[in-house]
């Protein structure tokens, strides 16, 4: 519907199926009109922030494509990286809080991740993200044939905006595991990288997942929010 025909394929002004970011513009206070009209300089609001939805749109998994950020805590942390956005050609996410969703399975802390993502992305922030689940993580991280694990994990560590999820999943912990958890927690606290974490466990059993000193660097660095409730997976079915 909302398309631009002009501007359909180009790098800066990229197509974005604007009705279903009906919700999550109107969470701004925008409408789908007032980004579908836009013309303007590639570093404008408008650009950046179609440059964003595009990014989500092609990146986010498709159960999770049309995610809200619900939770009022979700909220106020991505409105609070949108605050501290620095940057000299754009407001750009740079440092920050970071952002920790626990409870049990299924009761929506993926969902609320990528809605955070998807909340961020009409904001006219930049904020490009990176998103992995835990157990892929090390996975990618493993020492193979034609890989080369610390430049994969230093592009992560380094990601200007990372998802992890599910971190704590794997069933038995190992040297190696351990050593990944505090090596990209440890720097991301140190440089105030905005990440978000899920786990799947309350607060009190985080420290037993992950240990102490992961557990610390992140009670230190994340806002925390607890998600209750049953799992939707199995309500659904
Ligand atoms: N607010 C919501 N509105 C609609 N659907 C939702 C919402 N939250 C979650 N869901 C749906 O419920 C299911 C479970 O959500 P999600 O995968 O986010 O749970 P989770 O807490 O991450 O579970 P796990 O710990 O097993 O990873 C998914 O199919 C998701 O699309
Ligand atoms: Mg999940």
């Amino acid at each position: 519907m909302y398309t631009n025909q002009a501007h359909q394929n180009d790098r800066l002004f990229p197509h974005v199926d604007l009705d279903a970011w009906k919700q999550t513009l109107a969470a701004h206070g925008r409408t789908p009109e007032q980004l579908a009209e836009h013309q303007g300089d590639a570093n404008d609001s408008t650009a950046i922030s179609r440059r964003n939805m595009a990014r989500c749109d092609q990146q986010i998994p498709l159960m999770f494509r049309q995610a809200l950020a619900e939770h009022p805590d979700v909220v106020t942390w991505a409105r609070t990286l949108v605050q501290q956005a620095g940057g000299r050609v754009a407001p750009r996410v740079e440092h920050g809080p970071s952002l920790l969703l626990l409870g049990p399975t299924g009761v929506g802390k993926t969902h609320q991740a990528y809605g955070a993502l998807r909340w961020l992305a009409p904001t006219g922030v930049v904020a490009p993200w990176t998103a992995v689940s835990a157990v892929d993580l090390y996975a990618a991280l493993r020492p193979r044939k034609n890989n080369d694990p610390e430049a994969e994990f230093w592009k992560l560590a380094m990601a200007e905006l990372l998802f992890i999820d599910d971190v704590g999943a794997e069933r038995k912990p190992t040297e190696f595991t351990e050593e990944v958890n505090f090596r990209l927690v440890n720097y991301r606290y140190a440089h105030r990288l905005p990440t978000i974490f899920t786990s799947n466990v309350m607060p009190q059993q985080l420290a037993d997942r992950v240990g102490d000193r992961v557990a610390s660097r992140l009670a230190g660095m994340c806002t925390q929010v607890v998600m209750r409730g049953d799992d939707r997976r199995r309500k659904a079915a």
